[in-house]
Parts: structure tokens; C-alpha cells; sequence
């Protein structure tokens, strides 16, 4: 666990405006940055970032969020992967709440390491004819080689010692470079063969694949895991792939090398591969994280045909509804690489186009060894297919599928589900009828764009107030963090001790006369995006992103503070009219001593209201 108080933390040292210029360039306009939005296609500029509250909008497709959050859409990190290289990009570690395993520390060394064998190995590629014979013979260009970084490891056993200061040094084994043999005597893990370095997100070469250029065993030699690479999170050629998979909205996986370069070779540069391993759910979750459709082409082998189902086990607790996976098989005797020189890319993409979906191949594979006609048959069905229904939580894509097997096995849905002991997948409930509004939706989406400029303003809510609607829950939920927080969140916790102080006296709801003494322009600006951060996911993420929209386009100039006091004060002034007309319509007859007082006591607040000190 990343403790909370570090997310503020580094938010409030962080510049969004740095950060995503790392990834695109931005110009400014006013008091905001826009560029093209990365997240869908566009031509004039709609992704806008403001410095000032250090998050982004794009008002073309909706997409926002903080720093944190533009990396991890950017590049398919998760968000602890994100933190990491946030932190690391201002030089700070991230603390580990004690609870946690200890976790490799990766020197940047190790990085250089890589880097620097890396370009060795395409030194070597340039002054070695047989290895550029090869990767021609491949149908490679020198420009796509070159995309992919690929070099020669020469026919050595210490071709490193020309690449690196100190042949001796423990970074060589630790990065597997090089093997220590009996007797300490080290060698290099690669010799005589091409070399394609793995390259993580942020493009750090992290590892390599070598492959024989003739026969030889194995055919490819990869890195091991190390604390650099590990297997089942990477995916060879993601960041070479990463721009042209959110153009495409698509990506495919491959399962080789080869097969990644030569379809980029084809102009087809969404691809990228496991490496070795099968399809890890972690991979389909970075890659729906990019786009919306996952394209599996695996080798139209036997082994091939393995893969794709392990995938698809793996995918099916990463389902979205709206989100398509598909399988695409190719002939037995070819993989992606031979089918794309042979039949061209046109084709290529048509059989893309024409990919059988995720539901249609897991139903063709579980009715393929039943036999429908028999009531054996319908059982094994129901049988085989409860683990991987069960697995599936996308509601949509859970409920067509129950149904489709109920009706294959002559059951309903409901016996199903029974059967499974699962609970229904439930139809979409209704909204509730809307209750009476205390103040006008309006005022409360103005009260939560006041929220969204500074959060902190919620303290200054009467506790337990619970307005109406989406946004009334976004601003109670805002008000519970806040107070939950301090004590914990980085430089709010001196002032708020001091504010608390002022209101603690003033009676339920009510702003006191100036509640805002000390509150200073500058300080806290950040706490909007740790705020904007901590509700990402949750139920209150579209009326923020809503709220965050409008503050984007009615710009940042109005006076939020007064803003946020007369909306307070009408919220108060409705509450009291209320209460008072509930009053009166006992009648004074029928009103209490007591009732009567608090009548008295109601209209003198309603007058203080109505006529606030200068
Ligand atoms: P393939 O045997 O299908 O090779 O292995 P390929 O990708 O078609 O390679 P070319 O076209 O013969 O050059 C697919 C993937 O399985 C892993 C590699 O990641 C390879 O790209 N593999 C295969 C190994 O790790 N070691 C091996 O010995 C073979
Ligand atoms: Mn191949």
C-alpha cells in the first residue's frame, strides 16, 4: 500500500503540464494548455490541462483526470506502476505502508546496463553481413530494424567486456547478461545470435530475445526474470505499438517476435506479443486500458490453438461490456509473419475485420465434444461451462451468456443460475422516482465545481448534510474524505485545525460570518487533483468529471469563495423556509411552546441571512 498522504504528496510537487508534455507537446491558450487529445482521433484541439488545478479534460470524448491518471491511460500502467514513475521522474521513493513485501529495489544502473548492451548489439548488427542477411531474407528493412532496436550478439563468449567498464561487475548477472559459471567463470547468456530487445512502457530496454540465425537449440534464448522483466506483465513491442493502437482503437497479440516486426514491416504496427508465456489477465487489463478492441492471433498450430483458450480463460475476468475481443485463426501451416508476406496486409486486416468473438468461441468450443440430443450431453455442457461463466463480471456480457447456455441445455436462465448457486445477473434497476430537492440541481453542481476549485471549502459544510442526486453525494462524499483525511493529508492539516476551530460553535448549517479568515489563494492549489485522484473508479467520478468540464469552460475566474458562502447561505435560507412553513402549517394554535420558539428563533436566522454584515 502507497500511503494516501504520499499521493498529496507528490501530486502537490508534480506539474501536469511537465508530465504530459513527456508523452505530447502542448500549447497554451489562455490560462489552460490544449493539444489533440491522445485518446480519440481529432483535428482541432479539445484535450485541455490546467496548471493551476493540475488535472486534464478533454471535452471531445469526455476523457480526465490528474497526472497519476494521464500516465496510467497513456501507457497502460497500473496505478501503483504509475505512482512509481511519477515519483521516480522527481527523484523521490515511494514509501511502502510497513504491511507490504519488500520490493526489489531496481538500481538505474540496471537500466543503463541494458541500454548500453543494447547499443552494442546494433553496432554489431551494422558490421555483421550475415546477420543483416538474415533479417533481409526476413523481408526487414533497415528502418523498421532500427524501430525495433534490433542488433547481433557476435559469436563470442565475453562480447560484453567491449560494451560495459567493469565485466566483473554483479549488475551483469543480475540483469541475466551473463551466466557465472562453476569456478566463477562468467560468459555472456547471448552469443551468435539477433538480438531483439524488450522495451517497457516508459522505454526502457528491460531484456532481450535472441534467436539463432540458423538451426540451432533453442531457437530463441530470452532473458530471465529479473528485477527488471518480468514476464507475465510485459509485452514485446507495446511501446513501439502504443500510438497506433489507441489511433486504431485495436491491438492484436501475437505470439512471437517475428511476428510483432514483420506485421509493423506490413504496416500494421498494433501488434505486440507475450513473451514465452501465456496471455496473463494482467495483460488483457493493460491492454483494454488502450482501446477497445483485443484481436488474439496466435499460430494456426496445435499449439497455437492452446494459447488462444488459455487467453481467453485468462480474459474473461477482464471483460468490459462494450469492449470486443476476438480470436482470429489462421490456417495450420502459418503465423501472423508468413501469412502477412504471403497474402498481404489488406488481407491481413480483413481477416481482423471478420475475427470470431470471444462469446462465439467459447460457445463453439463448449459444444464441440457434447452432444446436444442427449441429456449426458446438456449436463457436461452446463458442467464445463459453469467456471468460465462464472468468471465473467461484465453484467452484460454475463447475462447473454447464461442465457445462450440455458437455452443450449434446455434450462432457463434462472434453473442456471440456481444450479451454479450464483445470484441473478440483475436487469439495470430503475432509477428511484427523484425525491423533493432542497436546493435546485443546479446550484449543487455550482456548489460542486466550488469543490472541484477547493476541496477544502467542504469543511465548511454543515456535517451530516446530505443533499439530493449524483452531485449531493459527490459533495457529501467530498465533505466525509476531507474530514477522514486530516490529520493525515500533507498542509491541510494545520489551517483545517484552525477553521474547525471558528465553526465549531456555530449552530448546524449555518456560515459564520467569516468563515474563510486566512484561507489563502495559493496554498493547497494541488489538493484539488489528490481529490480528483481519490474518486477516480468510484460513483462520484462523472459528477466530478461533469463539475471538472464546466470549471474547463467557464474558465477560472469567478470568485469561488463567495461563490461557494451564497450558495451556502441559500442552501440554509431554503432549509429555514421550509422548516418554517412546516411550522405554520400547524397553525399557531396548534404549535407548542417550544415550536413556537424555535419559530421565533427561525425567523431571526432567516433576517441575519437575508441581510448578511458588510
Ligand atoms: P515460434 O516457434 O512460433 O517462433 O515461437 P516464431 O515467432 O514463429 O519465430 P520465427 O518466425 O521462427 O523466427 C513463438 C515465440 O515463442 C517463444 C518466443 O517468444 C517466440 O517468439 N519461443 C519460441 C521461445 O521463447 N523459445 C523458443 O525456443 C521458441
Ligand atoms: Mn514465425
Amino acid at each position: 500500500m502507497i500511503p494516501k498522504s504520499f499521493i498529496q504528496d507528490l501530486l502537490n510537487r508534480l506539474d501536469i503540464v511537465d508530465v504530459i508534455e513527456r508523452y505530447l507537446p502542448l500549447k497554451k491558450a489562455g490560462a489552460n494548455y490544449v493539444a489533440c487529445c491522445p485518446f480519440h482521433t481529432e483535428k482541432s484541439p479539445s484535450f485541455t490541462v490546467s496548471q493551476s488545478k493540475q488535472f486534464y479534460h478533454c471535452f471531445g470524448c469526455g476523457a480526465h483526470g490528474t497526472a497519476i491518471g494521464f500516465v496510467m491511460e497513456h501507457t497502460g500502467m497500473g496505478f501503483v506502476e504509475a505512482v512509481e514513475d511519477l515519483a521516480k521522474s522527481i527523484g523521490v521513493t515511494v514509501p511502502q505502508e510497513a504491511s507490504n513485501l519488500p520490493q526489489h529495489k531496481v538500481a538505474p544502473d540496471l537500466y543503463d546496463l541494458m541500454q548500453s548492451a543494447t547499443r552494442y548489439y546494433r553496432e554489431q548488427l551494422k558490421q555483421t553481413p550475415r546477420a543483416i542477411d538474415y533479417l533481409k531474407r526476413r523481408g526487414l528493412s533497415g528502418e523498421v530494424a532500427a524501430r525495433f532496436g534490433i542488433g547481433y550478439a557476435p559469436d563470442d563468449w565475453q562480447n560484453l567486456k567491449a560494451a560495459v567498464p567493469n565485466y566483473q561487475d554483479a549488475s551483469l548477472v543480475e540483469t541475466g547478461m551473463v551466466i557465472e559459471g562453476e569456478g566463477g567463470k562468467r560468459y555472456d547468456r547471448f552469443r551468435d545470435r539477433i538480438m531483439f530487445p524488450i522495451v517497457n512502457v516508459r522505454g526502457n530496454v528491460i531484456g532481450f530475445g535472441g534467436r539463432v540465425l540458423d538451426k540451432g537449440e533453442p531457437k530463441y534464448l530470452n532473458s530471465p526474470e529479473t528485477p527488471l522483466f518480468e514476464k507475465g506483465h510485459e509485452l514485446y513491442g507495446l511501446f513501439q505499438a502504443q500510438k497506433a493502437i489507441r489511433a486504431h482503437q485495436r491491438v492484436i497479440v501475437v505470439e512471437g517476435y517475428m511476428d510483432v516486426v514483420a506485421l509493423a514491416q506490413n504496416g500494421v504496427e498494433y501488434a505486440v506479443a507475450t513473451l514465452g508465456t501465456a496471455t496473463t489477465p494482467y495483460h488483457v487489463q493493460k491492454l483494454l486500458r488502450l482501446c477497445d478492441q483485443v484481436v488474439f492471433c496466435f499460430d494456426g498450430d496445435r499449439a497455437g490453438q492452446k494459447a488462444a483458450w488459455r487467453a481467453l480463460e485468462n480474459a474473461l475476468p477482464q471483460l468490459q461490456d462494450g469492449k470486443r475481443l476476438g480470436f482470429l485463426f489462421l490456417p495450420e501451416e502459418h503465423d501472423p509473419d508468413t501469412y502477412i508476406r504471403e497474402f498481404g496486409t489488406e488481407a491481413f486486416e480483413h481477416e481482423l475485420d471478420n475475427s470470431l468473438p470471444l462469446s462465439g468461441y467459447l460457445l463453439r468450443e463448449l459444444t464441440a465434444e457434447v452432444d446436444l440430443k442427449t441429456q449426458e450431453g446438456r449436463s457436461a455442457l452446463l458442467k464445463n461451462a459453469q467456471p468460465l461463466l462464472t468468471a465473467i463480471t461484465a453484467p452484460t456480457t454475463a447475462l447473454l451468456l447464461r442465457k445462450e447456455v440455458a437455452a443450449l441445455a434446455g434450462v432457463t436462465q434462472a434453473e442456471l443460475e440456481a444450479l451454479w448457486a450464483i445470484k441473478p445477473v440483475a436487469a439495470p434497476a430503475r432509477p428511484a422516482p427523484p425525491k423533493a430537492k432542497r436546493a435546485a440541481p443546479s446550484s449543487l453542481r455550482t456548489l460542486l465545481r466550488c469543490l472541484v476549485m477547493k476541496p477544502e471549502l467542504a469543511r465548511e459544510l454543515p456535517r451530516g448534510f446530505q443533499p439530493e442526486g449524483s452531485d449531493g453525494a459527490a459533495i457529501a462524499a467530498i465533505a466525509d474524505w476531507l474530514r477522514e483525511g486530516d490529520g493525515g493529508a500533507i498542509g491541510l492539516t494545520e489551517r483545517s485545525a484552525s477553521l474547525r476551530a471558528d465553526t465549531a460553535s456555530v449552530p448546524l448549517g449555518y456560515p459564520p460570518a467569516s468563515p474563510l479568515r486566512g484561507l489563502h489563494e495559493s496554498a493547497d492549489e494541488t489538493s484539488a487533483a489528490a481529490m480528483i485522484q481519490h474518486f477516480q473508479g468510484t460513483a462520484h467520478q462523472q459528477a466530478l468529471n461533469a463539475a471538472q468540464g464546466e470549471i474547463m469552460h467557464l474558465g477560472e475566474d469567478f470568485d469561488v469563495q463567495s461563490d461557494f458562502l451564497g450558495l451556502l447561505r441559500n442552501i440554509r435560507r431554503d432549509a429555514i423556509e421550509a422548516e418554517m412553513s412546516a411550522l405554520l402549517a400547524k397553525g399557531l394554535g396548534g404549535m407548542s411552546l417550544a415550536e413556537r420558539d424555535r419559530h421565533e428563533q427561525l425567523k431571526k436566522e432567516l433576517q441575519q441571512i437575508k441581510t448578511p454584515a458588510a
